[in-house]
């Protein structure tokens, strides 16, 4: 018999076309997010899931798929998936590390022009009919990127490279991680004096228990007057009530990607507000990139379906190694 595995994302036909001969597939081609009771229902005698962050792979979803061996995820972050069940469940989780750096550090420094420069503000002010005078001195003034000190909070591979871009602006930097680590040319300092000394705050670290709300509303609270907080990590990485608050008063910027509910809905505060600059989840968001994630999501199901380790395992744990 051929072992089942479930597809709960969206994927161009000629990227699952090679696995039907392999395996019996169960795809899901909703735009909308795949509902947890159907997820449970086709997964009850699946092998292989093929996930990615807008299916969240709960502990009951876990507990009730008894034939599953692999998960993969087309996605770094791991968050959607409770992976402390998994790992009691012996699955091994495949997520897509390294392939995304790139993207997702050009789209934070994009966030960042784009909030300091009032591109996205300037770009609706002329669409709707404002420019009635030429050049004019004090039209849309904004900030530069080299007299800006920029705060990086969290030091893996996508905060690295957004440092590297940074460098070349001229900017001055300043950084914090969870363990310590020494760059050059980055003052590595506490996360209440980053918070309170930087022009710009970007947020790179994983969301992790300890990383929730990192950017509290207490730290919020201490960013300078005209500051700008950049998120191209997760929503839950900053209290978004807070943030909103500090947006409504004028007194702080946002470049924000990622948001504490995804898609953001309709009539939600942050998209009356002018001072942030809003992309709905894009930081991977190029054909190579994502089809580099693909690629890497697939090898990840196939080794998990043949027994073999996965390549890309968020709980290596589960092969008896640690993390
Ligand atoms: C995107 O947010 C990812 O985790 O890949």
């Amino acid at each position: 018999m051929t072992s089942k595995c479930v597809i709960s994302l969206d994927l161009p036909e000629d990227v699952v076309a090679p696995l039907r001969d392999q395996f019996d597939l169960l795809t899901w081609s909703g735009k909308e997010a795949m509902p947890e009771v159907t997820l449970q229902d086709w997964l009850a005698d699946a092998e292989g899931l093929l996930c990615s962050l807008s299916t969240p792979i709960t502990a009951s979803v876990i507990a009730d798929a008894r034939q599953l061996k692999v998960i993969s995820t087309m996605s770094v972050g791991v968050d959607h998936i409770d992976l402390a069940a998994a790992t009691a469940a012996c699955i091994p989780v495949g997520h897509t590390p390294g392939v995304l750096v790139d993207s997702t550090a050009d789209l934070a420094v994009g966030l960042m022009i784009a909030a300091n420069r009032r591109i996205a503000e300037a770009d609706r002010w002329m669409r709707t009919g404002q420019w009635s005078q030429g050049w004019q001195s004090d039209l849309l003034l904004g900030s530069d990127l080299s007299r800006a000190t920029v705060g990086i909070v969290g030091l893996g591979p996508i905060g690295e490279a957004t440092i590297r871009r940074l460098r070349g602006f001229g900017a001055t930097l300043v950084g914090w991680n969870r363990t310590p680590k020494a760059l050059k040319g980055v003052e590595m300092v506490d996360l209440e004096d980053l918070f309170c000394r930087c022009d710009i705050v970007s947020l790179h670290t994983a969301l992790t228990p300890e990383t929730f709300q990192i950017a509290s509303r207490q730290r919020l609270a201490s960013m300078r007057s005209g500051a700008s907080l950049i998120n191209t990590g997760r929503g839950d990485l900053v209290d978004e009530e807070a943030l909103i608050e500090e947006l409504s008063s004028g007194r702080l910027r946002a470049g924000l990607d990622v948001f504490k509910t995804e898609p953001l809905p309709a009539d939600h505060p942050l998209l009356s507000l002018d001072n942030a600059v809003l992309l709905p989840h894009v930081g991977s968001a190029t054909f190579s990139t994502r089809m580099a994630m693909v690629t890497r999501a697939l090898e990840n199901l196939r080794a998990g379906m043949s027994g073999e380790p996965l390549s890309f395992c968020a709980n290596p744990e589960v092969y008896g190694l640690s993390v």
